[in-house]
């Protein structure tokens, strides 16, 4: 009988053992119409890194899970702290586990009638993000945020559905963290 050794990920900053990860680097740049203080937005390089993901190479297919843990950096655009671009799964009904690693920051959780809410991620938080749920992570913290996300490989990514925008916005107010709700999107 062989035991393999399989990849691991450090539950202390989120790095993943293998050589072989994909990773893919989200800058300002890339996202356009997030952030809802636009002329901040543009006084910032487009090139600047917001959030990195690495992923396991793993199969794709019915069945198969991917496992990928998301880096957000600390930061603001305006008032509005850096978050992730947000999304449904294209397979509506395929839900998600969101598990935080480091950092402190927020979950931001919509459905599809468009009630929002909240949870709070930090080093340990389990999130379970059930189906026909848009998700976006927001941090709030001084240091990175790191979480690590299992999901369906069948799932997929649906970012034109969200185009009216979540319901809710993060801000700095005073140093401190304030959600606010945004009227039509
Ligand atoms: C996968 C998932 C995460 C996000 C990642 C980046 O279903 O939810 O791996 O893809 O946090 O966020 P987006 O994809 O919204 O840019
Ligand atoms: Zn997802």
């Amino acid at each position: 009988i062989s035991v393999s050794t399989p990849p691991s990920v450090a539950f202390l900053n989120g790095q993943f053992s293998a050589e072989n990860v994909i990773k893919k680097v989200t800058r300002s740049g890339d996202l356009r119409g997030v952030f809802h203080d636009g002329d901040s937005w543009q006084a910032i390089s487009p090139e600047t890194p917001i959030y990195e993901v690495e992923m396991l190479r793993s199969p794709q297919g019915e069945g198969e899970l991917y496992a990928g843990v998301t880096h957000l950096q600390p930061g603001r655009v305006g008032d509005e702290f850096y978050m992730t671009r947000g999304h449904f799964h294209q397979r509506r009904e395929q839900g998600e586990v969101y598990f935080g690693l480091k950092g402190a920051g927020l979950l931001l959780l919509q459905d599809e009638k468009g009630d929002a809410r909240l949870e709070r991620v930090s080093p340990g938080s389990v999130h379970i993000i059930p189906g026909f749920s848009a998700h976006r992570l927001i941090n709030t913290g001084n240091e990175i945020l790191s979480a690590l996300a299992v999901w369906p490989s069948i799932a997929g990514h649906d970012y034109a559905s969200l185009t009216q925008g979540f319901a809710l916005r993060v801000v700095e107010r005073g140093g401190k963290v304030q959600v606010r709700e945004v009227q039509n999107g």
